[in-house]
């Protein structure tokens, strides 16, 4: 792990928003392990109550089923808390394409919220998840801050508000803000149900059941698939990541970039499946290629990704296997 050594002030209270999904109990349960207390809001939309069922008997920890579209709910959210963690949020690009209202209130509003309270109540940092999809339809890899091209779909252009509002509040209120644009992560408890799942656990799940997946398009898109523990790591980073580098977005990948067909083969050959896969139209609003330049998280605050996709796909196909 490359954030062994990472430590907060004993007894720092963190606020996970989100904390009942994928990666937010993922980081409600790296902060309890290294002995800080979580508060965890969520309003289990997509999330589930299972996610964080086993930290309710750990005294750190206490749960609030809350709305960040609620400011209020926000402000006693954020109540007492040192460090907001806020990956509050719907995800998925098709979803966003067919529900654009939906989206703008959710990630953008409820941002907002989660940034002014976090204002209100004297957060010291705020760090909040934004997405490798603000980079739209650049062609330029790899991709490096500062070169977007145009976004591609009601979910990009939140994240891309997100860190708008992220710079003004560095800027006219003195919040530090760091907004980490997450490339393609994946890793134990991300959800494989449902129509807008994300591909590794969808795959995952339908070999395992003896169905046949389909690949979106001609499989020779590229993604910087970024296991769990990185995105960890460039969490508590950027918690204690200097004044100055605040009110600004980094990329948080692994810096590699694996071909989905490339994707599919390893998986069933690690599940040992032999299924050809289907293929149907590309996505509207998807992205061709991905692959992140980390050296402006690597500078600000030392993140140093020491998970690849090789081994992070063997720890999440292993998880799997045990969990579904
Ligand atoms: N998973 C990825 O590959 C990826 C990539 C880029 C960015 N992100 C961003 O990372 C964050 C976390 O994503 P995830 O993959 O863990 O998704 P997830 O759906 O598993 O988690 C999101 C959580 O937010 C909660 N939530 C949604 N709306 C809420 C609301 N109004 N109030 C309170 N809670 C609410 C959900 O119930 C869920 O538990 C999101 O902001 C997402 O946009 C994820």
């Amino acid at each position: 792990m490359s954030y062994e050594n990472v430590k907060f002030p004993e007894g720092s209270l963190f606020l996970v928003t989100g904390g009942a999904g994928f990666i937010g109990s993922n980081l409600c349960e790296a902060l309890l392990n290294m002995g800080y207390r979580v508060r965890c809001l969520d309003n289990l939309s997509t999330g589930k109550y299972e996610n964080i069922k086993p930290f309710e008997e750990n005294e750190n920890f206490t749960f609030i089923k809350d709305d960040i579209r609620d400011v209020d709910a926000c402000l006693r959210a954020t109540e007492g808390a040192d460090f907001v963690m806020n990956e509050a949020a719907w995800g998925s690009v098709p979803r966003s394409i067919e529900m654009p209202l939906l989206y703008e209130d959710i990630n953008i509003g409820g941002t907002l919220n989660m940034m002014e309270a976090s204002r209100v109540n004297g957060v010291k940092k705020f760090v909040y998840a934004s997405s490798s999809s603000v980079y739209g339809d650049s062609t330029v890899l790899p991709k490096k801050e500062g070169q977007e091209g145009n976004v591609l779909s009601p979910y990009a252009l939140t994240k891309k508000c997100d860190e708008e509002y992220g710079r003004l509040y560095k800027q006219l209120y003195g919040l530090d803000t760091y907004g980490l644009r997450y490339f393609n992560v994946f890793g134990r408890r991300q959800d494989p149900d449902g129509a807008y799942a994300a591909v590794i656990p969808k795959f995952i799940r339908q070999l395992l059941n003896g169905e046949t997946p389909v690949i979106h398009g001609d499989g020779q898109q590229s993604r910087d698939f970024t296991y769990i523990e990185n995105v960890i790591e460039g969490n508590l980073k950027a918690c204690l990541a200097p004044s100055e580098a605040a009110g600004e977005a980094y990329n948080i990948g692994a810096g590699g970039r694996e071909y989905l067909n490339d994707i599919y083969d390893d998986i069933c050959k690690a599940l040992g499946k032999d299924v050809k896969a289907l293929h149907d139209e590309p996505r509207k609003g998807d992205i061709r290629d991905s692959n992140a330049d980390i050296s402006k998280a690597r500078k600000a605050f030392g993140y140093d990704p020491s998970y690849d996709f090789k081994t992070g796909i063997a720890l999440a196909i292993d998880w799997y296997r045990e969990n579904l």
